[in-house]
């Protein structure tokens, strides 16, 4: 499945996905900035926080409850689309989801 990335300088790139990797994973694996995962997946960091696209909403689902409260420390605002692309595990239902990478997560 193909995941798209929105970066924050307008770029739009699309890649590859793996079945079963995080979004986060993927983006890392593609060297994407912004994703900066300094947990590496453990759900306790913020910066790999991406905005999901309205369209995939339906698909990815809400936050988990932890994952939620994650969410609060993200250090870019907080919209409907938002999500912690750790916790976001690529399917082939989930083919062409496209997230916004924010500006800056440190
Ligand atoms: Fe740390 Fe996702 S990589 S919470």
């Amino acid at each position: 499945p193909k995941v798209v990335f929105m970066l924050s300088n307008g770029t739009e790139t699309g890649v590859d996905a793996r079945i079963g990797d995080s979004v986060m994973t993927t983006a890392t694996q593609h060297g994407l900035d912004g994703v900066v995962a300094e947990c590496g997946g453990n759900l306790s960091c913020a910066t790999c926080h991406v905005w999901v696209r309205d369209d995939f909403l339906d698909a990815v689902g809400p936050p988990g409850e932890m994952e939620d409260d994650m969410m609060d420390l993200a250090t870019s605002d907080r919209r409907d689309g938002s999500r912690l692309s750790c916790q976001i595990t690529v399917s082939e239902d989930l083919d062409g989801l496209t997230v916004e990478i924010p500006p800056e997560q440190p």
